[in-house]
């Protein structure tokens, strides 16, 4: 046995004296991966390169490490700034050096991506959205923000007019937003915090996100338990045992959609660049749908549903107009 494999290493030999491609590490937003998946294909003759996920926060941490360190990466994906606990912009306004590393690295845009919030096509939430004609910002706040109603009413959402439905058991659900849909349990689905992706949807949704509020986030242990099954096991999780309201969050934005299609109450955000080629159908053929964002309209001189100037990105200051309560 040693002998033949001592053979078949001399046969190997004169293929490996061959050039070796230079080895390129990246890893970090699942938003940028599609992109990078672009700069793989068009570069398979020129580089060996390996690309990983993770999130923004990954990609920053690992390009941020010593080079000599085994996870470190030569480009970290983010969508999102530099964070000032990572790394510090010198004087040049284009250099940042790594807090910990000392590493020198730069940020260059590669890309604009839309963040859509979405429902499972021919679910009950896909129904009410259709009757209802899309969610108002401050009705999507209500949905994804881990703060009771009466702080949101305290902090500038009208909650009679946001959920004019609700019936008071304590359970965020469909028919709470209008009476023509289902009481089933809003379920959202959206990016875990390494993401880049979940700190902008935080930043331009909540109200003050990352002070007080957040993301009413489901139980880390159940998350890795989800994480865990294979995909029958885990739509009958989600179909049977998931917890109502918490947001499931995951790096791993196949499984997101995966689960989001699982659930008939489910609503996921996400970036729209990697599900723009009809990867937003699973194996079954379903689909997504993307939820209209309303303007918010007036009643009685009182701004119906909404904050002053809190709107998501191109649609901020739409929103924001003349929205007094
Ligand atoms: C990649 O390699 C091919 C074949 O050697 C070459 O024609 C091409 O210019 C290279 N592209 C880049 C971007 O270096």
């Amino acid at each position: 046995m040693v002998v033949a494999s001592a053979l078949l290493l001399l046969l190997c030999a004169p293929r490996a004296e061959a050039q070796p491609l230079p080895h390129l590490r990246i890893a970090g937003s699942s938003t940028v991966k599609p992109v990078a998946e672009q700069w793989q294909n068009a570069l398979l003759l020129n580089y060996s390169i390996t690309l990983e996920g993770g999130g923004s926060s990954t990609g920053a941490r690992r390009v941020c490490l010593p080079p000599s360190d085994p996870e470190h990466v030569d480009i970290g994906d983010m969508s999102r700034e530099w964070k000032t606990s990572e790394a510090q912009l010198l004087d040049d306004g284009y250099t940042y050096e790594c807090l910990e590393s000392g590493n020198r690295v730069t940020q260059i845009m590669v890309a604009i991506d839309g963040l859509a919030v979405a429902v499972k096509r021919d679910s009950a939430a896909h129904a009410c959205i259709e009757a209802i004609g899309g969610l108002t910002l401050a009705q999507l706040r209500w949905v994804f923000s881990d703060w009771s109603d009466a702080e949101l009413e305290a902090d500038g959402v009208s909650i009679e007019s946001c959920v004019p439905n609700m019936d008071d058991d304590a359970v965020k659900e469909w028919s709470d937003l209008d009476a023509r849909c289902e009481e089933t349990p809003i379920n959202p689905y959206g990016a875990g915090d390494q993401s880049g992706t979940h700190d902008f949807f935080g930043e331009t949704v909540l109200g003050d996100f990352g002070g007080a509020e957040g993301f009413p986030d489901c139980d880390a242990d159940d998350m890795h338990y989800l994480e865990g099954l294979d995909e029958d096991a885990a739509d009958l999780y989600i179909q049977s045992q998931r917890t109502p309201n918490c947001v499931m969050p995951s790096e791993d934005d196949h499984l997101l959609l995966q689960w989001l299609l699982a659930d008939t109450g489910g609503q996921g955000w996400g970036g729209t660049g990697g599900r723009g080629q009809g990867t937003d159908r699973d194996r079954r053929g379903h689909r997504i749908f993307r939820v209209r964002l309303l303007r918010p309209v007036h009643r009685h001189g009182r701004c119906h549903c909404d904050r002053e100037g809190h709107g998501i990105g191109g649609v901020r200051h739409a929103l924001g107009q003349n929205c007094t309560r």
